[in-house]
């Protein structure tokens, strides 16, 4: 098959090409949008990542030039309108777990940092400062924690955060009857956050879960809470937080995704002006950590999507069972 391979970066090149099982691939490094949509004339598929659009309008241009097949190179799908694709006769094929351990570690060292604030001593100690004024934690020991959704991800973080000897509660509307019958609970989404002190996010985004963090949601959260997003940017209303913040609410914030991330992460842009003014906002605080949408940046999971990848590309030419298909 030729594929058309948008949102590259040499990371993903690498892996790709590794673990290509034969297809044609052309890479390019911006992500699919109206402007570049003439790139996929007679290529048979696309290959997407989190921040390439497939609304309707793209996958109508799409399927004009000939592409039958979407590859997702990741598990959400929310940027890929799945009633026009079925419309269209657009098969979307995705990797829906790849090491989840990898992005539940890292949300667990987003927790650690924020608590712990092991950046601020990185940077005091190389500038001869060896105070500890500022740096006073808590332990995660015996410390609340709020799972919000227990697929692959918040199960990988039940297990760690047990571990820690944390208290944990989840929402979800699908409780895990594995996880329940180990000990934990779960309750509405007031409930358990009212309860936390640490509020964590690992469900994907849908029309429910679209600014579930809002200006009202954050009034259930206890003083001083902290607050981690994993999952996808708009699960938060990113003006309700900064008040929140500002306020003295939330005591942490820490993001690996952002609502308006698409035209900034996955890039360099030291050079230029952030013209984004929430973002800057954000990056202005001192209790606010932020990391360019990196938690899946693990070797092991490069490789599963790559594999997966190919492995959804050859059953699709081969019109075996497509076990990865999302349908609306
Ligand atoms: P999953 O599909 O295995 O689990 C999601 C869970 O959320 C399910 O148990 C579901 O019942 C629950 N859920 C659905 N709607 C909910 C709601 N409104 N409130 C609470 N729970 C709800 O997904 P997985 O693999 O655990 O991934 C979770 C999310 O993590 C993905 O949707 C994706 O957005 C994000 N992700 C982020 C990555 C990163 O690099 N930062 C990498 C991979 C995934």
């Amino acid at each position: 098959m030729k594929i058309a391979v948008f949102s590259t970066c040499s990371y993903d090149e690498e892996f790709l090409e590794k673990y290509n099982t034969d297809h044609e691939l052309i890479f390019f490094k911006q992500a699919l949008d109206y402007d570049n949509l003439s790139l996929t004339k007679g290529c048979d598929a696309v290959c997407l990542f989190v921040n390439d659009q497939a609304n309707g309008q793209i996958l109508s241009a799409l399927a004009e030039n000939g592409v039958k097949l979407i590859l997702l190179r990741c598990a959400g799908f929310n940027n890929v309108d799945l009633e026009v694709a079925e419309e269209l006769g657009i098969s979307i094929l995705r990797v829906p777990a790849y090491s989840p351990e990898a992005v539940a570690e890292h949300a667990i060292a987003m927790i650690m940092t924020l608590n712990r604030k092991t950046h601020k001593a990185y940077n005091r100690i190389r500038e001869g400062n060896f105070s500890l004024e500022g740096l006073m934690g808590f332990n995660l020991h015996s410390s609340k924690v709020a799972l919000i959704g227990t697929g692959n991800i918040g199960k990988v973080m039940y297990r760690i955060l047990k571990g820690f000897g944390c208290q944990i509660s989840a929402y979800d509307p699908y409780p895990d009857l594995e996880l329940r019958s180990d000990g934990l609970k779960y309750a509405s989404l007031e409930e358990v956050l009212k309860d936390a002190d640490i509020v964590t996010l690992h469900c994907p985004l849908t029309e429910q879960s679209f600014h579930m963090i809002n200006g009202q949601t954050l009034r259930y959260f206890k003083k001083g809470a902290m607050l981690i997003n994993t999952s996808r940017g708009a699960l938060i209303q990113t003006s309700a937080v900064i008040t929140s913040l500002k306020s003295g609410g939330l005591g942490s914030l820490g993001l690996d995704v952002y609502e308006q991330e698409s035209g900034l992460f996955f890039r360099n842009l030291s050079e230029k002006v952030i013209q984004d003014d929430l973002i800057a906002r954000l990056i202005s605080f001192p209790n606010v950590l932020i990391s360019s949408h990196q938690g899946f940046f693990t070797r092991e999971a490069m490789r599963q999507i790559a594999e997966t990848t190919f492995s959804n590309a050859d059953a699709y030419v081969s019109g075996k069972i497509l076990v990865n298909e999302i349908k609306p």
